[in-house]
């Protein structure tokens, strides 16, 4: 079965008690018991919910990994796969890792004993020199945010299994639709849903996905006991929209390559960062493991004063934090997605004053350029 026939039949989409064809919102806290001895399949929605496990089904089949957990939001999933690491362990994390990320592993993590190497992992090499005797995972971003810089999936895994590392792989920019990291060695898949597997700006999710049952309940003990779950209604909305994710990607990133192409011809944009670029550095490696470039681009102004006036001048973009959605949304990510970042550490990776990061949404290409147009020659 091809990808866009998956994502409407998952194997999980029919409810099995009503045969209802769109799973109900089992809008419950608790589970009536057959007696003291007999539980039902649910005891209670911390642990468990019906809708909740239909996601969670669908989801792991999609990244073709063994169980998916749902959790209340991206960082509610980073932070809990992040927890599966304790007291003395070292984490190599790619070095311009979202920023939420980052805040948590050196503002949160680190207070746990938990100590975090930054690295450039585009470069194998980078890798293998960062790995001490106590890492124990390798997390990865690619494309990343929000230069899209590519790492080499598969190659990176290779390293990591040589030396019992894990190897996380944040999806959401690319969604399973484009990019399967458990297919290319990794360990665990983390989403931001929030984004483009929700895609409709209207629900906060997160979701794991791994590739072994035992990494599974961990992961879902973990759950268990910090309780970030996701509610049933949010569930359902990110089931939703699912359904319509390959024909939003498709468009998507259809529309992003016609803008990206364009504002490399503007006299007033420096630069255009897009793994669809035949001149994007990563360009092969990234058409060997993904299915398509997604619907993110970042470009970077000639100047500080043209971001500005770009950022405030559009009309059909929101101007807002987050990405992946119907609508286009236009952000700044030294003040948005990378604040809780140092600014001398976002000068280092290239995450100036200058640079746009837009999330082409599904208006029409056309109708978007001429509005980046005239905001740039106002
Ligand atoms: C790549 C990436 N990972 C994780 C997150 C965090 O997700 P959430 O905002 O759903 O907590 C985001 C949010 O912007 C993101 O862009």
């Amino acid at each position: 079965m091809k990808f866009g026939t998956r994502l409407l039949h998952t194997g999980v989409e029919i409810d099995p008690t009503t045969g209802a064809v769109s799973v109900p919102i089992y809008q419950v806290s608790t589970f009536d018991q057959i007696s003291l001895d007999e539980p039902r399949e649910y005891d209670y929605a911390r642990s468990g919910n019906p809708t909740r496990t239909a996601l969670e089904q669908a989801i792991a089949v999609l990244e073709g990994g063994s169980r998916g957990v749902a959790f209340g939001s991206g960082m509610a999933a980073i932070s809990s796969v992040l927890s599966l690491f304790s007291q003395g362990d070292h984490l190599l994390v790619c070095e311009d890792v979202y920023g939420g990320t980052y805040r948590a592993l050196t503002k949160l993590f680190v207070n746990f004993g938990i100590e975090t190497t930054f690295v450039d992992t585009t470069n194998p090499e980078n890798i293998k020199s960062a790995i001490r005797s106590n890492t124990k995972a390798l997390y990865l971003e690619t494309p990343s945010n929000p230069i899209l810089k590519i790492t080499d999936i598969k190659g990176a895994a290779d390293i990591a299994r040589e030396h019992n590392l894990v190897t996380i792989v944040d999806n959401t920019f690319m969604t399973p639709y484009l990019q399967r990291p458990l297919e290319l060695g990794a360990d665990i898949v983390v989403h931001s849903a929030t984004k483009f597997l929700g895609g409709h700006s209207d629900v906060i999710a997160g979701l794991v996905v791994t590739k072994t049952p035992k990494l599974g309940n961990q992961v879902a003990f973990i759950q268990n006991c910090f309780g970030a779950i996701l509610g049933p209604q949010d569930c359902w909305l990110l089931m939703r929209g699912l359904k319509t994710l390959k024909v939003r990607m498709d468009q998507h990133q259809k529309s992003a390559l016609a803008i990206a192409r364009w504002l490399k011809e503007q006299p007033q944009v420096d630069k255009v960062y897009y793994p669809g670029l035949e001149d994007h550095p990563d360009f092969e490696l990234h058409k060997q493991q993904a299915d398509g470039p997604g619907g993110i681009v970042s470009f970077a102004m000639k100047t500080d004063e043209l971001a500005k006036q770009v950022l405030h001048g559009v009309k059909i973009p929101v101007l807002a934090v987050s990405l992946g959605a119907v609508e286009s949304i236009i952000s700044f990510p030294p003040k948005m997605s990378h604040a809780a970042m140092p600014p001398e550490r976002r000068k280092e990776l290239g995450i100036g004053d200058n640079l746009i990061r837009i999330s082409v949404g599904l208006e029409e290409a056309e109708d978007l350029i001429a509005d980046l147009n005239q905001a740039m020659n106002r």
